[in-house]
This record gives structure tokens, C-alpha cells and sequence, in this order.
């Protein structure tokens, strides 16, 4: 008979037959949470916490309006804030905590989409911005949270269920020995020729080219479907989703073809797989899937968020960009890290493990999934998050004290704001995940409901709340 715990995570029984070396453990993540927040200079008294919040409030950052309030359970943001796509996202998602059993606390932070993090220096230094990725590593400015593909945690957490149950129904043994990626390969040619937003064709070439990180590493390891087809299966999705770098037009000294790669952008239509998109429970037919750095900047790409779940053995391609759970990733224990060079000497070297061994990386994976990147993992990091900034900043001091809360209201000048609320909804807003490209943009044009507001009606609510407790008119 298997243990009992094997009815809550079915996964569990492999870890018997591995050899995992330690006890899972979330430290090291909350270690360099708690590192990337020493930066900005403690606010230690209620006084300080009120001028600290006044001035977030007051200047929002104008390119971005990214500054959001969570009150009682509400996300406060402005309206333009939320014609972006990735916000609309992050904010379905911390909307969603409460289902997930974390309660968010009354907080104010900003927020940055971009997967290159924030590296604008120190313009408003006092106040930390979230940031989903750092391009150059934990160095960079900014607090790690987790990228907004993860949506409404409750419709993350009904995808996962899909994907665990199709990877549990697949032993590894049945499946296809080759790696496994699909995706896209946009170069940034057309921009080159076309974006005079960008400054002059040189200016245009250079910066574009600084951007081909991705692209060149997606077709780094798409050349190989072509040199060893029987061990690597990584492909674009469709023809239109295949356009490697022209490198005669476009030459980016940094990123030159070496002859497979040559090869393969003079032949992209033989990178294209015919099937199209694939399903992402369909990932389990697979034992190795490989993650590659995103197209447009060669930052984070949120294919590697569903890769954990999928029972397989998980490749990443060697980058400096970092998520927020990254400190609990090894080379050889959760993951192996590879570039052009080494991954078919590692993808032999997989097939060459004794089982527990090779089980044990599967295991690790698997605890990165169910730990950390599950929707409870989620919301656990968010709660632990929010926590860390009301202590670093004192924010519990104004925004918990309803008569405190309503001067801070009073008193900060919301002219540049156009506030809207958005209130936790039952169930979750997004409904069906991507089974295919339809689907992908029904769910990337869905929109969280957002009510108009303003900060005089969060002081009115605060002033009687204060009254009510007795104190008087704040
Ligand atoms: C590729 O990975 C191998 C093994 O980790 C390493 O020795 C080599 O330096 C890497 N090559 C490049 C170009 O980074
Ligand atoms: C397999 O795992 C054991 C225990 O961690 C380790 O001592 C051994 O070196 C591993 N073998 C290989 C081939 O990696
Ligand atoms: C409020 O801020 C706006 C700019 O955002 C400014 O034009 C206006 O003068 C300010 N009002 C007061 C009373 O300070």
C-alpha cells in the first residue's frame, strides 16, 4: 500500500525511491526578500509612515500610474494602470488571495509589468517597486514577485489539477525521451526598420540587437532540432511565430549564427510544427522540457511557470534574469541548467542516471511546483510579501488606524490619480485557460470589473469608521 500522503499529492510516492538530498525549505527565497528590501531605508514611527504614504500617494510615477492600495480586501489603482494587460493580471491575482486562504493585509505598493525589472536608479528610491524579473540578477533595484501568468490563483490552481492528473496518468518511462519546447521566434527585424520612435537606424540596430537575447537562444536550441532530431523537439508553433534575425540584414555582433543556426534561419519553416499550439497538460507526454529565455528582451518567460508541474525532468537555459522563487533553484537537484554546448551531453546524461537519481530531480521539480508555484504558493510568498513591507515601512500604523487612515486621505492631494476599486470577486474571472491561440486572446482581452472611486470617498469610509470606534472626527 502507498502512504496515506499520497491521496493529497499522488507525486509524493516518488520520493521514496529518490534520493533527495535535504528537506525542502523556502528560506533561501524569503532570505533574498528580506536582502532586496534593505535598500530602502526603514520608516520606524506612525509621523513617518504618513509623510512615507502621502508621498506615494502623491507622486505616482507618470509613466506608469503604478502605485496600488490594497484596503480591507479592495485594490485601489488608477484606471490607466489597468489598461495594461499584465496589470489587469497581477491585480485578478492578488484579488484572488483571499480564496487561497491569505488574507491580504491593508498595504500600499507599486507595481512594474516589464520583465526587464527597474533599473531607472534611485527616483524614488523610498519607495520599493515590484518588479516580476531582474535582467541582470538579484543586483538589480526593486522587490521580486511572482509575473502575472499565473491570473486568478483559483483558475491557476484548476489548470495545474489538469496538468497533474495528465502527468500522473504518463509514467515517465512511457514517454517521449526527446526535450521538449514550443514557442515563438519573433526577431526584432521589422522593428529595426520601422520603430523611428527609436532614434536612428544605428540607434534602432543597436538597441534591438541588445534586445535578441531570447531569440538568439530560442534559435540556438531550435538549430539542434535540426542537427539531432531524435534527442530535441523545440519549435515554433506556427510559420508566423518563426522569424529568426536576418543576420545578413540585421548583423548583431553579439549574437553571432554559427552554422546550425545559420542553417536554421535560412529554413524556419522546418522549425514549425504543424500540430500548432500545444495544450499545456500536453507537455506530459514528454520527460524533458527546457525553458528559454522570453522573446522580447530575453528576461523571464512564463512558459516555465506550468513546467514544474509536469512530472518531467526540467532543463533551463543558462540567463541572468531571476523570478522570485529562484534562490531555491540547483543546477543537478531541481533542475539542469544548459546552453548550446552541453545540452546534448545533458540530455544523454539524464538517460545515463540510475532511476532514483533521475527521480530525485523529478521530485525536486515536482516541490517547486507544489511549494512554491502552486496557487497556495503563491499566495503564501504574497502574504509573506505584503507582511515584509507593512513592517519594513511601518504601514499598519496609518492604514490599520481607521482615524489615521482617514487624514491620510484627507490630506494627500489625489488630483493625478483616477482611482478605481476592484472588489475580490466569488469566482474566478478567468474561466477557461489557452487550449489554443482563440483562446489566448479571449483570456488576454478579459478584464477585471473595476468601479470608478476617488480618494475622498476612502477618507469618508475611514472618518465614519473612526467615529464609529468611538474616537471622535479625525
Ligand atoms: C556551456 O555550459 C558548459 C557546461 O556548464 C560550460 O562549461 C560552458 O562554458 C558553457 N558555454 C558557454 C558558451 O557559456
Ligand atoms: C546519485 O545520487 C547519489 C545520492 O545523492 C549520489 O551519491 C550519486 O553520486 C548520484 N549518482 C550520479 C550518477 O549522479
Ligand atoms: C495637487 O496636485 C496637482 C498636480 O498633481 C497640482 O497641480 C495641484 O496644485 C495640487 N493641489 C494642491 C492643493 O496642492
Amino acid at each position: 500500500m502507498r502512504p496515506a500522503a499520497s491521496r493529497a499529492a499522488p507525486w509524493l510516492w516518488l520520493a521514496a525511491a529518490a534520493r533527495v538530498a535535504s528537506p525542502f525549505s523556502t528560506r533561501a527565497m524569503y532570505a533574498e526578500l528580506d536582502r532586496s528590501l534593505e535598500r530602502y531605508a526603514a520608516v520606524e514611527s506612525a509621523d513617518a509612515a504618513f509623510a512615507y504614504l502621502k508621498d506615494l500617494i502623491e507622486r505616482p510615477e507618470h509613466s506608469y500610474h503604478n502605485t496600488l492600495f490594497v484596503l480591507d480586501g479592495v485594490v485601489y489603482c488608477d484606471r490607466r494602470f489597468l489598461a495594461t494587460d499584465k496589470n489587469n493580471k497581477h491585480v485578478a491575482m492578488v484579488g484572488s488571495l483571499a480564496a487561497l486562504g491569505v488574507d491580504p493585509p491593508n498595504v500600499v505598493y507599486r507595481f512594474i509589468y516589464g520583465a526587464e525589472g527597474y533599473n531607472k536608479g534611485d527616483a524614488l528610491a523610498r519607495h520599493p517597486v515590484l518588479v516580476i524579473a531582474k535582467y541582470d540578477g538579484y543586483g538589480d533595484a526593486g522587490v521580486l514577485a511572482p509575473n502575472p501568468y499565473f491570473l486568478d490563483l483559483r483558475a491557476w490552481d484548476e489548470e495545474r489539477r489538469r496538468i497533474l492528473a495528465k502527468a500522473h496518468a504518463r509514467p515517465y518511462g512511457g514517454r517521449d525521451g526527446r526535450v521538449f519546447w514550443r514557442g515563438e521566434i519573433a526577431s526584432h527585424d521589422s522593428d529595426v526598420e520601422t520603430r523611428a520612435d527609436h532614434g536612428t537606424a544605428a540607434e534602432r540596430a543597436a538597441f534591438f540587437c541588445a534586445e535578441e537575447g531570447g531569440n538568439y537562444a530560442r534559435l540556438q536550441a531550435a538549430s539542434l532540432t535540426l542537427a539531432a532530431p531524435a534527442k530535441v523537439d523545440v519549435r515554433c508553433v506556427s510559420r508566423h511565430s518563426c522569424r529568426p534575425r536576418d543576420a545578413a540584414r540585421h548583423p548583431c555582433a553579439a549574437y553571432p549564427y554559427d552554422g546550425d543556426m545559420a542553417r536554421a534561419a535560412n529554413r524556419p519553416k522546418d522549425l514549425v510544427d504543424r500540430g500548432g499550439f500545444v495544450d499545456l497538460p500536453e507537455y506530459t507526454r514528454y520527460q524533458k522540457v527546457l525553458n528559454l529565455p522570453g522573446k522580447t528582451t530575453g528576461s523571464y518567460s512564463r512558459n516555465l511557470n506550468h513546467l514544474w508541474a509536469l512530472g518531467a525532468v526540467v532543463l533551463l537555459w543558462e540567463a541572468n534574469y531571476v523570478e522570485w522563487y529562484y534562490p531555491l533553484l540547483a543546477h543537478g537537484e531541481t533542475h539542469l541548467a544548459v546552453n548550446k554546448s552541453s545540452l546534448l551531453a545533458a540530455l544523454d546524461a539524464i538517460d545515463a542516471l540510475p532511476d532514483a537519481n533521475r527521480t530525485a530531480l523529478r521530485v525536486r521539480a515536482k516541490e517547486i511546483d507544489d511549494r512554491v508555484v502552486s496557487g497556495k504558493g503563491i499566495a503564501a510568498y504574497f502574504g509573506a510579501l505584503f507582511d515584509r513591507l507593512r513592517a519594513r515601512f511601518s504601514l499598519g500604523a496609518v492604514l490599520d488606524d481607521p482615524c489615521a487612515r482617514a487624514r491620510l486621505f484627507r490630506a494627500a492631494n489625489c488630483s493625478a490619480l483616477d482611482l478605481v476599486a476592484v472588489a475580490p470577486a466569488a469566482e474566478s474571472f478567468f474561466k477557461s485557460w489557452p487550449g489554443g491561440p482563440g483562446h489566448m486572446r479571449r483570456l488576454d482581452a478579459a478584464r477585471v470589473p473595476a468601479a470608478p472611486t476617488d480618494c475622498n470617498a476612502i477618507y469618508k469610509r475611514a472618518r465614519d469608521a473612526c467615529a464609529a470606534a468611538g474616537r471622535g472626527d479625525p
